[in-house]
């Protein structure tokens, strides 16, 4: 069994941060969304793992997670010339996946929940597919599966206008070999892509065997703002633990969970917690609320700030306003005039440099 993780793409939802990193490695609760999936297959008893990268991130990708030493897993990059699509990316790892059965994983797919389980399910009953879906209110922005009582599968259409279940697909399938054939018989949809529900349904119509199973826990697509900061709230609620390796100071009030990082300076601050801090950072004078991902590097000083992610090296000065759902770039820079407005929410992206006047 090996994975196939797609972590190319373009990220056009999560602009501007995609102009300049890739979306898979933007931190929940300071840890790559990436990772979180590479940690999932791991568990599940899979280190033989491809990642599909682009050209434009796919340098990023590779050296910030490497060749797999530190999941203990051995990963091997495949580069992916242009998005055409998730049956496209399986097609050109083929010569990684052979004939051996993979899970396809979505690199900035969160799920809450063990792929053991499913992967037994899927070699057990020797599927040639097994599907992850999830009830949710939309179901026409998504894949969305029509099934039997037994969870069989009848049916698959790529975001329908009335769809037949609220049933969508998640970024996670077991795939059997038979897949490749599949893909060969299929053609680009409209969009111009290789649809990996065309390919499935190709399965379908040739009677192979194709299963679901109904994911029972949180799903989250990270791809855009929002899915992103409820990501950092359930990965900080579910996963964070106290941990101090910084320095505080004597008039700093910390409660709750919260993890600060090494050599990190906390001076004249409230923190509440669930707060993850990074490595490097210079905070004063500053009120960290709840759900906040504060990473490596980053400059507060007299700045009020919940729920939001703060990436790499950020630097914000002067802003009382409480910060609130904000997502900041890395090396992005804030400064406040003396008169604030009584709201701010941002989404900033890299580098950019916004001064309040
Ligand atoms: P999507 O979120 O469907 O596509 P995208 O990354 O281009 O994002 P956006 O819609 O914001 O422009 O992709 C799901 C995952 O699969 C994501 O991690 C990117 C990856 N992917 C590839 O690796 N190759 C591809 O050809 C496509 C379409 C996506």
């Amino acid at each position: 069994m090996k994975a196939l993780i797609l972590s190319g793409g373009k990220g056009t939802r999560l602009r501007p941060l995609t102009y300049t990193g890739a979306k898979q490695l933007v931190p929940v609760a300071n840890k790559p969304i990436l990772w979180y999936g590479i940690e999932a297959i791991v568990a599940a008893g899979i280190t033989e793992i491809g990642i599909i990268i682009g050209p434009e991130t796919g340098a990023e990708v590779k050296a910030k997670t490497g060749a797999g030493d530190q999941f203990e897993a051995k990963i091997t990059y495949i580069l992916q010339d242009q998005p055409l699509g998730l049956a496209h990316a399986v097609k050109i790892a083929q010569p990684f996946l052979g004939d051996d059965p993979f899970v396809l994983y979505l690199g900035d797919n969160l799920i809450q929940g063990e792929l053991g389980g499913l992967l037994k399910v899927f070699e057990q009953k020797a599927l040639a597919a097994l599907i992850l879906l999830k009830s949710v209110p939309n179901p026409s922005a998504f894949g969305v599966a029509q099934i039997d009582e037994q969870g069989r599968v009848l049916k698959l259409i790529e975001k329908p206008p009335v769809p037949p279940s609220d049933l969508a697909l998640v970024g996670i399938y077991f795939l059997s070999p038979v897949i490749h054939q599949a893909i060969a018989a299929i053609k680009p949809s409209q969009r111009g892509e290789l649809e990996i529900t065309d390919a499935l349904q190709w399965l379908l119509d040739q009677q192979k065997p194709v299963d679901s199973c109904q994911l029972k826990g949180w799903w989250l697509d990270t791809g855009k703002k929002d899915d992103l900061l409820e990501a950092n709230q359930l990965i900080l609620d579910s996963c964070l633990s106290v941990s101090n390796a910084g320095i505080v100071d004597a008039a700093s009030q910390i409660s709750g969970r919260v993890s600060i990082g090494a050599t990190t300076q906390i001076i004249n601050c409230t923190i509440r917690g669930p707060v993850s801090i990074g490595s490097g950072c210079h905070l004063e004078n500053c009120f960290i609320g709840p759900y906040s991902s504060i990473a490596n590097d980053v400059t507060l000083v007299d700045v009020d700030l919940e729920h939001s992610v703060v990436l790499q090296a950020a630097k914000m000065i002067g802003i009382h306003q409480r910060i609130v759902d904000s997502v900041i770039g890395q090396r992005a820079s804030l400064k406040a005039a003396p008169q604030r407005p009584k709201a701010l929410r941002f989404m900033i992206g890299d580098d950019c440099q916004i001064e309040l006047a």
